[in-house]
């Protein structure tokens, strides 16, 4: 592999530092930015998983391993070990666990809460863009909000593939959003509809360098921050599983409503009010309908997949493709034309009156009138036309 993810060397280790400091400084200081109202929308998130799997997506890994004698788990991109570590809590068979990540000192800080909590955990330092995992090692792979920071996919799910056993399993819970965590521009037409109805006061930027913290009059279309890998290739995270591995869970949701709440406008929410639970509620509501209808793309994914069958040379043929186009050419490919966005707006324009008065209703569906009313997300959907969203709903 001469040009790792379409960079050169020099490139590549320069990103690598950049990602590197910031999970090192993220996981060692304050943690990742939260705030309530995005807890909430990541609550109503696992509770979704829960509704389609029958069971919360950790609850998958905890019934794994207490169902067998022993299991051999590696978790990529574990950070800190601390969810590892917690659903290690709840293991009652015997287990081995392997945390896998780049960066020494966060695994550092896993071992020795392990060590704390008694259990035994082994750390590997190691790129997982470059790593090579022994053949038939593991029962169950993990990985948890880590492949979207990943370029070289395919060597990935390659080597995923050659290290579980027969009986093994890959839990992934991660974003698949659009690359650089920016919305898809249908998304972006669908989320500007439902921000025009919000009141001012949760339209305040929050982060605004100005003073007077600005009402926003559309939703800004967030580009991930940083100089390293966040969502690099986020949107064929999903795509390339469904390629490779048999699934036997696969939940969508989040096409948009992250947006919303992140650390600019999250935190103008305020839980105790009932009106902003009820606006939080309506925004997951809409975004999950479009999402599980096939007509948005989903920014998150929960997949339960058993070992791929592929063989290497189907990865390495996918590995080639994607070294022959480099990480931007898919997204392109996958645009809805202009005309066809200026239609869509032209629709959601037309049902304004309408979501109006859903409005002014106490719980206003909205989702359900979108998903009925916008026949050109129908139309986008259509195997085969430009910028396809999916082969059809799920779940
Ligand atoms: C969003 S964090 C998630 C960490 C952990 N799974 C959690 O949820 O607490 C992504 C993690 O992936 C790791 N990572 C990113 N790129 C990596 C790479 N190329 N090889 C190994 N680890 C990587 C980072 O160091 C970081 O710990």
């Amino acid at each position: 592999m001469d040009r790792i993810g379409g960079l050169g060397e020099a490139e590549y280790a320069r990103r690598m530092r950049a990602e590197r400091r910031h999970f090192r400084e993220m996981y060692l200081g304050a943690g990742e930015p939260t705030n309530a109202a995005l807890d909430y929308m990541h609550r109503r998130w696992e509770a979704t998983i829960a509704e389609e799997t029958g069971k919360p997506p950790w609850q998958h890994v905890i019934d794994f391993v207490n169902g067998r004698e022993h299991t051999t788990v590696l978790s990529l991109g574990a950070g800190a070990c601390t969810h590892e570590l917690d659903v290690a809590g709840w293991f009652t068979s015997s287990f081995s666990l392997d945390c896998l990540d780049m960066n020494e000192e966060l695994l550092a800080s896993g071992r020795a809460e392990g060590e704390r909590r008694g259990i035994r955990v082994q750390t590997i330092r190691q790129d997982a863009n470059r790593m090579e995992l022994e053949a038939g090692r593991y029962d169950l792979v993990v990985a948890f909000s880590c492949l979207h920071h990943l370029v070289e996919l395919e060597e990935v799910y390659l080597q995923v593939a050659r290290a579980l056993r027969p009986e093994g399993r890959f839990f992934v819970l991660d974003v698949t959003a659009r690359n650089r965590m920016r919305l898809w521009p249908e998304a972006l037409v669908v989320a500007d509809a439902l921000w025009e109805l919000l009141p001012a006061r949760l339209r305040r930027e929050l982060t605004a360098p100005e003073g007077d913290k600005p009402v926003r009059e559309q939703i800004p279309d967030l580009v991930a921050a940083g100089e390293g890998f966040e969502c690099i290739r986020s949107e064929e995270v999903l795509p390339l599983l469904e390629r490779f591995y048999p699934l036997d869970h696969l939940v969508k949701g989040c096409a948009f409503a992250r947006q919303f709440l992140q650390a600019d406008f999250g935190p103008n929410y305020d839980l105790e009010v009932s009106q902003d639970r009820q606006i939080l509620e309506a925004l997951w509501e809409t975004d999950q309908r479009l999402v599980k209808a096939g007509l948005l793309r989903p920014g998150y994914f929960f997949a339960w997949a058993r070992r791929s069958e592929a063989s290497t040379e189907e990865f390495a043929r996918a590995a080639d493709e994607f070294h022959a186009r480099g990480p931007e050419a898919v997204e392109a490919e996958r645009m809805a034309p202009a005309a066809e966005l200026e239609s869509l707006r032209r629709e959601v324009e037309r049902l304004r009156w309408e979501v109006e008065g859903l409005r002014k209703s106490t719980s206003f569906r909205l989702g359900k009138l979108f998903v009925s009313r916008l026949a050109f997300l129908r139309r986008l959907k259509k195997p085969g036309a430009r910028g396809d969203i999916e082969s059809g709903p799920t779940g």
